[in-house]
């Protein structure tokens, strides 16, 4: 049996990794500014991380949510203290687009209206609900296909007010800060705007954080730095820091019946103590703090180079924009001087979503690469 096919993969097998750098078998090393896809969030093989997850397991690494389980109440609590989220009930899943479906869900539930106003170049996953807010019609199936979900500009306030004033939308789902979609973002005046739409007609606010939460732009969570209030909030990658997390956090004005969600895997007990030693490690190494600093330096030198146009994005999820198509100069950074970075939706941006540990000295490996190549 062979491996459905359904990724562009690169011929290289990483075997270890630790920190930000990633090795193959024959002792090759790779920079990886790339973060398995924004999940790394405390570096690779933490031993904080690693030691944890060992102690778990030799205790308990899985039972179901049919019985308690302390780890889920202690990792609820330390997240109300680290995100200051402190009206929330925290959902435990699997992944992100599980994470923004429930979210759905339970928009649906509560206001019981069926219209979903999502954003163009949004992602939200692969799911039904999750991939029907999604602005790609490449990956969506007839199954999928949800008329009720409306795209609009990000930025477009009258089409929204337009759009909500019909009382038919039970959310509207965004990206504070897009990520595959090009690292774009509104300014504040936007997003508080949305915020009082949505409390006017009656339509819930959805944060995905899937990306850009757990720290990865300086705030716990993008929408932080507009002063929102989501009434749900999804949340997963840098969340286990590569333990398959996801979670969402909803207001407690919002109920649901027993039952109406769940999951197998989700809340158990491997996941939650991935996740409490990720949100220690952000604390004891100020990983936040550092994602701002050493955020500001990467934008600044790569501001420098002329063949850079701009550099979009915040903290250590940011975007190098070109003005020619990007894949050579990614496979040239990746296969001729072992970096990684991640494409995006714009053929013409370079994402940067590295683990929040990234220092000085590993920026200037990239910017040494770029001055040979640029
Ligand atoms: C903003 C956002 N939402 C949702 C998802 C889906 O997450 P997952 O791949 O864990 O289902 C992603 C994945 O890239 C994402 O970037």
């Amino acid at each position: 049996m062979r491996m459905f096919d359904v990724y562009n993969v690169y011929p290289i097998a990483p075997y270890r990794a630790t920190n930000v750098y990633v090795y193959d078998e024959q002792g090759n090393e790779y920079l990886d500014l790339y973060g398995g896809h924004a999940v790394i969030s405390i570096g690779h093989s933490h031993p904080v991380y690693v030691q944890s997850l060992k102690a778990q397991l030799d205790k308990i690494g899985f039972y179901s949510n049919a019985v308690v389980n302390p780890l889920q109440e202690e990792l609820a609590k330390k997240l109300t203290e680290f995100s200051g989220c402190t009206d929330y009930k925290l959902f435990l899943c699997n992944s992100g687009a599980e994470a923004n479906e429930n979210a759905l869900k339970l928009a649906s539930f509560h206001t019981e209206r069926k219209k979903v106003l999502a954003f163009k170049n949004g992602f939200h996953g692969r799911t039904s609900a999750a991939v029907a807010a999604t602005d790609n019609p490449g990956i969506i199936s007839p199954l999928n296909a949800n008329h009720d979900v409306i795209h609009v500009q990000l930025g477009d306030l009258d089409s929204i007010e337009k759009i909500l004033k019909n009382r038919e939308c039970c959310a509207v789902i965004v990206e504070c800060l897009q990520g595959i979609g090009g690292l774009d973002e509104a300014d504040s005046e936007f997003y508080i705007q949305l915020d009082k739409l949505c409390n006017l007609y009656g339509t819930l606010l959805i944060a995905d954080e899937v990306q850009s939460g757990f720290g990865r732009t300086g705030e716990f969570f993008a929408f932080q730095k507009h002063g929102l209030n989501p009434h749900l909030i999804s949340m997963a990658k840098g969340m286990g820091n590569g333990f398959p997390v996801g979670g969402v956090l909803i207001h407690d004005t919002i109920d649901a019946k027993k039952g109406m969600l769940g999951t197998t895997f989700g809340g158990n007990h491997l996941a939650c103590a991935a996740s409490i030693a990720v949100l220690k490690v952000l604390e004891s190494e100020s990983l936040m703090d550092n994602a701002i600093s050493v955020g500001q330096y990467l934008k600044e030198q790569l501001s420098l180079f002329p063949a850079i146009k701009e550099v979009k994005g915040r903290g250590l999820m940011l975007g190098m924009k070109f003005d020619f198509k990007t894949t050579d100069l990614r496979k040239k950074l990746l296969f001729d001087h072992k970096i990684f970075t991640g494409s995006s939706n714009d053929p013409n941006l370079i994402r940067i979503l590295p683990p929040l540990t990234l220092q000085k000295k590993h920026v200037n490996e990239l910017l040494d690469a770029l001055n040979q190549l640029l």
